[in-house]
């Protein structure tokens, strides 16, 4: 059983440590893992737009990469997320910690359990991101020259395009701290199964019309390779610890009816 497991978003494709690949059969399609070893412990590392960044926001399939973590033990997933800002206080460079989101997506599907299962299910979303995993990453990140500038509504787009000035704008008012296209249905389903999931958001532009700059490439680039490695090995130190599901609510948050 592996436990524990890291997501890369974008420009995170590995976490810079020697791995074996696993395939994951799902009944959603097939899943590429990277192993990653931990003292006596293994890590499951995915790159959440495959290695060469070749899978757009909307055409991955969240729910098998949920499922196959699911399915080989995984009770505990740390990511990073690249997000715009729409929050003045949250600069290109800062790193955020997620806690809550709002859904703007539109084509995705909005649960693991399929219309096959002979139950409803129904999830809990007052918590969807794990407070105890995200309390762990806080603690820890001043040894690794971290500086969280603090928590982050998420809101989710259906991209790949970006959002126009006036989304920007409306998302602002409506209490969105950043954007990405790519944290639903992720989290959704890791609560849906019981799994505890906390994301790093690095935050690498402003979004659209913020504060009048396009969004570039190359400061995209920049805010991401001074994070990922900073980041990864803090999600390593934190898996070389005993975690417990006792502090948090993400195993009871699905009920049946
Ligand atoms: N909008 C949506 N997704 C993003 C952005 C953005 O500005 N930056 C990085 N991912």
């Amino acid at each position: 059983m592996i436990k524990k497991a890291i997501i890369g978003g974008t420009g995170v494709y590995n976490t810079g440590e020697h791995s074996d690949t696993l395939t994951v059969y799902t009944k959603f399609g097939d899943v590429e893992l990277n192993i990653v070893k931990n003292g006596e412990e293994s890590i499951a590392f995915l790159a959440r737009h495959g290695k060469n960044h070749s899978v757009p926001p909307h055409g991955i399939n969240y729910r098998a990469n949920m499922l196959a973590l699911k399915q080989i033990g995984v009770k505990y997933i740390y990511t990073t997320a690249a997000v715009g800002s729409c929050n003045h206080n949250y600069a290109p460079g800062d790193v955020v910690m997620i806690d809550d989101f709002i859904d703007f997506t539109k084509l995705r599907q909005v649960s693991i359990f399929d219309e096959s299962e002979d139950s409803v299910y129904h999830t809990d979303m007052s918590d969807p991101y794990c407070k105890n995993l995200r309390n762990l990453f806080k603690n820890i990140a001043n040894k690794y020259d971290i500086d969280i500038k603090g928590n982050a509504v998420y809101g989710c787009t259906e991209g790949p395009r970006f959002e126009t000035k006036a989304e920007i704008k409306y998302y602002n008012q409506i209490g969105v701290d950043v954007v990405g296209m790519t944290n639903v249905p992720e989290v959704v389903f890791a609560k849906e199964l019981g799994m505890c999931y906390s994301t790093v958001g690095i935050i690498t532009n402003w979004c659209t019309g913020f504060k009048g700059d396009d969004i570039t490439l190359h400061d995209m680039q920049a805010a991401l390779a001074d994070n990922k490695e900073k980041i990864t090995r803090a999600f390593i130190e934190i898996f070389s610890s005993d975690l417990s599901q006792e502090n948090c609510m993400c195993v009871e948050a699905t009920f049946k009816l």
